[in-house]
């Protein structure tokens, strides 16, 4: 049976008919509405390549079943930049060579953006490790991550001064 459900995307209203309950966020997304900048990894919660934030929230969008969101608020890749400006969080993982391959970096920044939003982030290097530990990068372009993140966290911080 199908069901529909509202999600409001990268703040546009959508709404969406689920033919299978076990659709995932993921596959969702990149499959019925090309938003393929979300990336999947290991599809089981490991990698943190499909993080999303729903709700202003960093989750693993495939272990997230669609049909649970309704009436959520989600936030991909795609809808990071405004007005042809990037996020400052994007801006910094280019300055900072925060990527090799790309193909973590999605998931990266989201989770970065998210970890700022909870103020978890901060200027110690450790304390940042930590909070990005769910993702991973196979390029191992973590010193330049986690630059990115603190330079990011920094400008968020003077930006809301
Ligand atoms: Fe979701 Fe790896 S694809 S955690
Ligand atoms: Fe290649 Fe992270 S940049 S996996």
């Amino acid at each position: 049976m199908n069901h529909s459900i509202r999600l409001t995307i990268n703040g546009t209203a959508r709404e969406v008919d689920i033919d299978d309950p076990r659709v995932t966020l993921l596959d969702l997304l990149r499959e019925r509405l090309d938003l393929t900048g979300t990336k999947k990894g290991c599809d089981r919660g490991q990698c943190g390549a499909c993080t999303i934030l729903v709700d202003g929230r960093r989750i693993n969008s495939c272990l997230a079943l669609a049909i649970s969101f309704d009436g959520a608020d989600v936030t991909t890749i795609e809808g990071l930049a405004t007005n042809g400006e990037l996020h400052p969080v994007q801006a910094a993982f280019i300055e900072h060579d925060g990527f090799q391959c790309g193909y973590c970096t999605p998931g990266q920044i989201m989770s970065a953006v998210g970890l700022i939003a909870e103020g978890q982030a901060g200027a110690d290097p450790e304390r940042v490790r930590e909070g990005m530990s769910g993702n991973l990068c196979r390029c191992g372009a973590y010193a330049g991550i986690t630059e990115a993140v603190i330079d990011a966290h920094g400008r968020l911080v003077e930006k809301n001064q």
